[in-house]
């Protein structure tokens, strides 16, 4: 058994952020991958949204993020949220973060959809995510007070009385070592592996939300998922991601028949909500056409070293963006649900805090704006840690090990694997429907009744997937990222959040 202050379980920007604010503490951050990798931070594109313009404000931005939100954004939340941002900022550029300048020195603000102003911060042009994730990694693994624990899948929560004592980890040799901690964070990142199509790592697969649902927390929100419009469709899984950015220089949607479709569905087009725009895309392949985007014009040779990421990808893929439309389609990004915390992280379980896309606090509503993900991970983190700071209990209550994982060794869930991310994709997607959320959800039981005792990541992606399939039957209306065929009008009777929880299934 391990001990330690704190626990931080995942290691993108929210988890290690919070880390490097918990020292002195002793911390221990588990990561699934190694340092500096695995983690979708690592993948973030667009950038950091922070009103840092002249022409800007904390209160534009909030105006901007309630009205991606579809109502459903919770207006303290968004206020620490806009307020924080340069302050957030300003602390990765003195870790050494190098983010765009121009020729007098002065920061480079991007423009993306549904953004009011130019207040996107980015890196590298389109590699912003991973000049993060690369300052907070160094800056972690040179730290004298936290420890680093690679390439472990944290299983379940160690509960005892009521309380968050730790996690059960599987080790790479399929061991499992308890870590216990007097206050345990969870920031595992999102759930894009459920889908069948994402802009996910491999890793994405809920660990967090699966393991706090097991143990009873209160969840939230799990109905809304996000789809970003443009993944680039070459056949890669995960979908390498083709940022919005593109859009936001002017880069437009075309489909195979040279139409460019966005004008008749929204008045902003190409910069219409990702909602929207990526059920536009969604229309136009069901009708058999298949979509690109098109940079030539708008961008041209510039691509290749605004957006080198994008650029690579295309070029792998054997494309040539400055002379040729690139192929893409809807895929998985975001979940703007998860575990319910309030204004400081916490969560409903006494001693468990949750940070970054993990956690649901009200910031993203029905629909996250873009770049607003790598920012509250930074302003929560922070939060999370000053409240741990204050809230560490000294108390210890004898061991009763409510959490108590039977563990098998796992079976071939490759197949399993495939139907649930193929059903999620089909039936709990970009566009749903009760009869098909009906029996998603009853092929999800079946599923898990099989593999549930089993440890591996299908048994916390059956927990998210039903989860999140049962949140989107109960939403009988379209909001946000939600959208349901057989309700295609917001309705004021649902113009709240969800609440819920685990139901135990026998
Ligand atoms: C993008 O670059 O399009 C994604 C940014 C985000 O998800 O906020």
């Amino acid at each position: 058994m391990e001990r330690s202050d704190v626990l931080v379980v995942g290691a993108g920007i929210a988890g290690l952020m919070a880390a490097l604010k918990l020292a002195p503490m002793r911390v221990t951050v588990l990561c699934k991958a190694r340092l500096g990798t695995g983690a979708a931070t690592d993948w973030a594109q667009g950038g950091i949204a922070a009103a840092m313009g002249s022409d800007d404000s904390p209160l534009l931005h909030a105006q901007d993020t309630h009205r991606a939100g579809g109502g459903l954004t919770d207006d303290a939340i968004v206020e620490i949220l806009t307020r924080d941002a340069p302050a957030r900022i300003e602390e990765l550029l003195e870790l050494g973060a190098h983010f765009d300048r121009d020729d007098a020195g002065e920061l480079i603000l991007g423009r993306e959809a549904a953004h009011a102003r130019r207040r996107i911060v980015k890196a590298g042009g389109d590699a912003t995510g991973h000049e993060i994730l690369k300052t907070l990694a160094r800056a972690v693994r040179t730290h004298p007070h936290i420890s680093i624990v690679e390439e472990v899948s944290a299983e379940d929560l160690w509960v005892e009385n009521g309380r968050v004592l730790g996690v059960v980890v599987r080790l790479p040799s399929g061991k499992t070592r308890e870590f216990r901690a007097d206050a345990t964070i969870l920031a595992t990142g999102g759930i894009g592996r459920v889908y069948r199509f994402t802009t996910n790592p491999p890793q994405a697969t809920g660990d967090g939300i699966a393991m706090a649902a097991r143990a009873g927390a209160v969840l939230a929100d799990m109905e809304f998922v996000q789809f970003h419009p443009t993944a680039l469709a070459v056949g890669r899984d995960p979908m390498p991601l083709v940022t919005e950015a593109l859009r936001g220089e002017g880069a437009t949607l075309v489909n195979d028949l040279g139409e460019r479709f966005m004008c008749d569905v929204h008045p902003d087009a190409e910069l219409a909500p990702r909602d929207v725009v990526a059920r536009a895309i969604f229309a136009q392949m069901r009708a058999g056409r298949t979509v690109g985007l098109d940079a030539r014009k708008a961008i041209g040779e510039a691509i290749a070293t605004h957006f080198p990421t994008v650029f690579a990808s295309c070029m792998e893929a054997g494309i040539d963006p400055r002379v040729q439309t690139m192929p893409v389609a809807p895929a998985a990004h975001y979940h703007m649900g998860g575990i319910a915390v309030d204004e400081w992280g916490r969560s409903s379980l006494l001693r468990l805090w949750v940070c970054g896309e993990t956690s649901a606090s009200g910031a993203h509503g029905a629909n996250r704006l873009a770049s607003n993900s790598l920012l509250e991970a930074l302003v929560y983190a922070t939060r999370v840690a000053a409240d741990v700071h204050g809230a560490l209990p000294p108390a210890r209550d004898p061991a009763r090990r409510i959490v108590a994982p039977a563990l098998s060794a796992p079976p071939d869930q490759i197949q399993a694997l495939h139907d649930l991310r193929h059903l999620m994709y089909a039936n709990v997607g970009l566009e749903r429907d009760a009869e098909g959320l009906q029996s998603a959800i009853a092929r999800i039981e079946q599923l898990d009744a099989v593999h549930r005792n089993e440890y591996g990541d299908l048994r916390n992606l059956l927990v998210v997937a039903r989860l999140v399939a049962e949140a989107a039957l109960e939403r009988r209306e379209s909001r946000g990222s939600h959208y349901r065929t057989d309700h295609p009008i917001a309705d004021d009777a649902y113009a709240k959040r969800s609440f819920t929880r685990l139901r135990v299934v026998a």
